[in-house]
């Protein structure tokens, strides 16, 4: 099992509606590969995590890195995993798009800023870390560790 993580820049402004459509075409793809994982957005930024073999986690994000959606594509991790984090999502997505929302504000003070909004990191540590905050802020269940 192998999960990667990669951080881009949006094309255009994000908000949900566009986050929306790619999570539902994403959910029907993934849920047929065994792909599990987590998409993040701000108004300028997609951080992603992607669960599976090998060769569907491979797949998966070569056909990301050509949707003209993004680019700047920065590749976090790519690593062999004893189990996944994501087991019941085929891709759960969020979004953090303004600066002002109390969700905003805890990321910002912890993780940074960037365009003013939250940053994403590079680290990927710190990215499933940012992750995991914004699970317990949204009351999203416990992830298995
Ligand atoms: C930020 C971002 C994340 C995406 N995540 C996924 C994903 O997890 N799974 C997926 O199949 N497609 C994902 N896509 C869409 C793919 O880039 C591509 O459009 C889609 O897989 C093509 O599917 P199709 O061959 O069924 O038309 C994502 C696109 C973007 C911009």
């Amino acid at each position: 099992m192998y999960r990667l993580i990669y951080k881009s820049r949006a094309v255009e402004d994000l908000n949900w509606d566009v986050v929306e459509r790619i999570l539902h075409h994403s959910e029907a793809n993934n849920a047929l590969a065994g792909i599990t994982g987590f998409l993040l957005a701000s108004r300028t930024h997609f951080l992603q995590v992607i669960e599976g073999t090998f060769e569907e986690v491979n797949d998966t994000y070569l056909r990301i890195v050509r949707d003209t959606r993004h680019d700047e594509i920065q590749l976090l991790s790519y690593e062999v995993i004893d189990a996944r984090l994501f087991e019941t999502w085929a891709m759960k997505g969020i979004g953090v798009f303004g600066s002002n929302s109390d969700m905003a504000r805890q990321l910002i003070s912890k993780y940074g800023e960037q365009d003013g909004g939250v940053r994403f990191p590079l680290e990927s540590w710190l990215a499933l870390s940012m992750i995991n905050d914004i699970r317990a802020i949204h009351e999203l269940p416990e992830w298995k560790r």
